[in-house]
């Protein structure tokens, strides 16, 4: 085959359109109300947009230290400080990011060597998986075990020897997102206990991926680096986007010892050495808003989420309680659909609604098939109008 014909390398193949791109092309092609992706359609808090418009006006325009600014750098180490408890130092522990993609990537790319195995929780967000290919490492994934039909709220649970029969001598590192997408289930005490418990006896290195960290609803999140002897193993990603509704800023960070972070910063300065400049000051000041500006925020989305969880049982379908993220997982079945990718690829043309099912986050799993992701993460009068069409499903079964 000549090169121009097959230009993808292999191990990249299978990562073509993600459904999540063919969702939105169908939202917009029928002018669908989009509860597929998860990005709120309105502005983040006043004075976090007051302070990007004051670090353009103030010309903060070039180039931005490889590992971040230093002002920002020193407020995510007091962030870490100030809501978890955690010391960093911002100079030899903190990296400021394009997003947390770009973390995640960047400390893959540096630790994870090829054919080192990655263990992940499944169901999976779709980008551990392609950096895990990019590093030419093996994904091993950890199935959560869904909520039961009589505790639908019971979010999905880790099962430790189910994790500990995936680790085996090549496993190097383990990814962990708690507040967890697509199910908005937060990782209980004992469960991160039992994470980190493999880690310190397998030597193993984690990931955290935190970005939901302040869009909690039901009980708490706690860093798994809060853990005894996890610091030091642990590298721990979030970023702005979620926290302050500005998903397009791709402001996101690392924190790790040093060894962990020098290693992140070798391969994350070729990946895009620095960017966003005036948003690194946005959000360096955004950091430092007092409690309610962060409260306030998963207040509103707590009363979103309830919305459309009401909306969709009072429509026919079995919804699994979500105690975060900007998401909820519902069973379209009683409304004729045994799977969730059909009822998603019919719902914008039929109802005006789409989301994305659950089946592109794991693989061979047929009992999650009748799954489907919403996003509660838009305006009320928004999410309304897309509970309203769905409700028209209960009328009108296939
Ligand atoms: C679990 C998870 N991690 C990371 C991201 C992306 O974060 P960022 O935009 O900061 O790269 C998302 C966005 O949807 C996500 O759901």
């Amino acid at each position: 085959m000549r090169t121009s014909d097959a230009p993808l390398v292999e191990r990249m193949r299978g990562f073509g359109t993600t459904i999540f791109s063919e969702m939105t092309a169908l939202a917009v092609q029928h002018d669908a109300v989009n509860l597929g992706q998860g990005f709120p359609d309105e502005d983040p808090p006043e004075p976090v947009l007051a302070a990007a418009h004051a670090a353009i006006d103030a010309g903060h325009h070039q180039y931005a230290p490889g590992p971040g600014i230093p002002q920002l750098r020193a407020s995510i180490a007091e962030h870490q400080h100030r809501f978890h408890g955690l010391t960093y130092d911002p100079d030899g522990e903190v990296t400021v990011s394009f997003g947390a993609t770009e973390a995640m990537a960047a400390t893959i790319l540096a630790t994870c060597d090829r054919d080192d195995e990655v263990v992940v929780l499944e169901p999976t967000y779709d980008a551990y998986t392609a950096a895990i290919a990019m590093a030419g490492a093996v994904e091993r994934r950890v199935p959560l075990t869904p909520p039961s039909e009589a505790n639908p709220s019971g979010g999905w649970r880790l099962d430790p020897e189910r994790l500990a029969a995936t680790i085996g001598p090549r496993t190097r590192a383990l990814v962990v997102n708690s507040p967890h997408n697509p199910t908005g289930t937060v990782l209980t005490d004992d469960e991160l206990a039992a994470i980190a418990a493999v880690c310190r006896d397998h030597d193993l290195i984690a990931i955290t991926d935190e970005v939901y960290e302040h869009l909690v609803y039901d009980g708490a999140h706690r860093p798994l680096a809060t853990f005894p002897e996890m610091r030091d193993r642990t590298v721990t990603i979030s970023s702005a986007g979620k926290t302050f509704s500005a998903t397009g800023w791709k402001i996101g960070w690392a924190c790790a010892p040093p060894p962990l972070t020098a290693a992140v910063r070798t391969t994350k300065q070729f990946l895009s050495f620095a960017g966003g400049t005036p948003l690194q000051h946005a959000v360096a000041h955004a950091l430092t808003l007092p409690d309610d500006v962060y409260t306030e925020l998963a207040v509103t989305h707590r009363e979103r989420r309830d919305l459309v969880a009401a909306g969709l049982t009072h429509a026919g379908a079995r919804v699994y309680g979500s105690a975060a993220t900007y998401f909820l997982v519902a069973d379209v079945s009683a409304w004729g659909y045994d799977d969730g990718e059909a009822f998603c690829r019919d719902a914008p043309a039929r109802i005006g609604v789409a989301a994305v099912p659950v089946s592109a986050f794991v693989r061979d799993r047929p009992q999650v098939a009748d799954l489907v992701r919403f996003a509660f993460c838009k305006r009320t009068p928004v999410l309304a109008e897309g509970v309203a069409r769905l409700r028209g499903l209960s009328d009108h079964r296939r």
